[in-house]
């Protein structure tokens, strides 16, 4: 099995080349990653040597080198990671979003298709899976879940740029009759996440005993799932999700941002720093156009695929703080330099 994956050098894409290549011997794993802000090669280095695991440094967009690398390896899967992922940014900064997310996608799904026709038809045994997010779906009320036929109504020029490419996507399955899946996740969290996002972001500040910024009321919604299950219902879809389909991942378990905050705080101040307390919280200018909540219905692909998340969140916070702690290192490395202007741009006069 020769695996394309895009992105690999984030988050959820380094977990997920983790993941693959301690589950299967007979893998490939060509990782291609242009290296932005978010992408670390840290994140592999226990993998560096693995001789089923090969890195390049390159752009989505980068048509070229893209095509050239469908024709140096036979790829049979393309799982694509590659993505500006952050809100925050996305309102600041909202064109390299459609660039990398829009373009970027249908760049690599062209010459997926290129590489992949065979007559009429398509070569047996080729998948393209398109990771998308339950922010396309928008924001809910109270009641109710996104399922796979809620319409797309996305609010951010993030979740845009992602419901754009699940269009694309999905224009391939349609008129091409291409193999492809999308899936559409709720927030993650784990180990290698960069501190833009609001769990590494909050260990950070705590352990540094810094504000911790708490957008609008901190009553927004988030259906949170640790990033193992999320790489478990990849590697399911990827083998046995039917084509053209979409499914939906998340494991029901909706808390809201404060309750996340203070449960860092708690777990920081009982076992690191008893002065760490909730005098830190800073209720800060709410972001332009929040989604309310966000809670995913995963009845499809438990059904479909027997797929279960196995990480409660009571367990997968802690775990995922003692990552952190354990990995002050890393922490300060991708703090260092770039961040501190980020962090200053974002937070500063909010
Ligand atoms: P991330 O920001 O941590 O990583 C993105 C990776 O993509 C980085 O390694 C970066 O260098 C790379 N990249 C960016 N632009 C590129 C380009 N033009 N060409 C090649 N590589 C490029 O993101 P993440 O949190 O790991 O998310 C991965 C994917 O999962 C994204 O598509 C995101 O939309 C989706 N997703 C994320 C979450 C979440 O909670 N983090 C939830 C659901 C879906
Ligand atoms: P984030 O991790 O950026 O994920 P997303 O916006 O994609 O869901 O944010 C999660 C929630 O936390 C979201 O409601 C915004 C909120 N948040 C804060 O309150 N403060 C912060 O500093 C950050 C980064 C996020």
């Amino acid at each position: 099995m020769n695996l394309l994956v895009t992105g690999g050098a984030g988050f959820i894409g380094s977990n997920f080349i983790y993941y693959m290549l301690n589950r299967y011997k007979d893998i490939k794993i060509i990782n291609l990653d242009k290296l932005t802000y978010a992408g670390n090669l840290e994140n592999l280095k226990a993998v560096e040597n693995n001789t089923n695991y090969a890195f390049i440094q390159a752009d989505i967009c980068d048509k070229e080198i893209i095509e050239n690398l469908f024709q140096e390896y036979d790829i049979d899967y393309v799982v694509n990671f590659a993505a500006e992922s952050h809100v925050d940014r996305s309102i600041v900064e909202p064109e390299i979003f459609v660039k990398t997310n829009v373009l970027g996608t249908v760049t690599l799904l062209n010459a997926a298709k290129n590489a992949w026709q065979d007559g009429d038809g398509f070569k047996e045994g080729k998948k393209f899976l398109q990771v998308s997010t339950d922010e396309v779906y928008g924001s809910l009320g109270k009641e109710g879940y996104f399922t796979e036929k809620t319409p797309l109504d996305p609010h951010s020029p993030y979740s845009s740029s992602k419901a754009s490419a699940d269009l694309i996507v999905k224009a391939y399955y349609d008129t091409y009759k291409m193999s492809v899946n999308i899936t559409r996740c709720s927030n993650n969290y784990g180990p290698y996440q960069f501190p833009e996002k609001l769990i590494p972001l909050m260990i950070n500040n705590c352990l540094n005993k810094k504000p911790l910024p708490v957008y609008g009321d901190g009553m927004n919604i988030r259906d949170w799932l640790y990033v193992e299950d999320h790489c478990k219902a990849i590697d399911m879809v990827l083998h046995n999700g039917r084509i053209g389909e979409v499914y939906n991942i998340g494991g029901h378990n909706e808390r809201t941002n404060i309750h996340i905050v203070k449960t860092i705080i708690s777990y920081i101040h009982d076992n690191v720093d008893s002065s760490v307390d909730e005098n830190l919280i800073k209720y800060v200018e709410d972001r332009k156009g929040h989604d309310r909540r966000y809670g995913i219905d995963p009845t499809k692909i438990k059904e479909e695929l027997g797929w279960y998340p196995e990480t409660r969140f009571e367990d997968g916070i802690i775990k995922t703080i003692k990552w952190y702690l354990e990995n002050k290192e890393w922490m300060e490395n991708v703090t260092s330099g770039e961040y501190q202007k980020y962090y200053e741009r974002m937070y500063s006069n909010r």
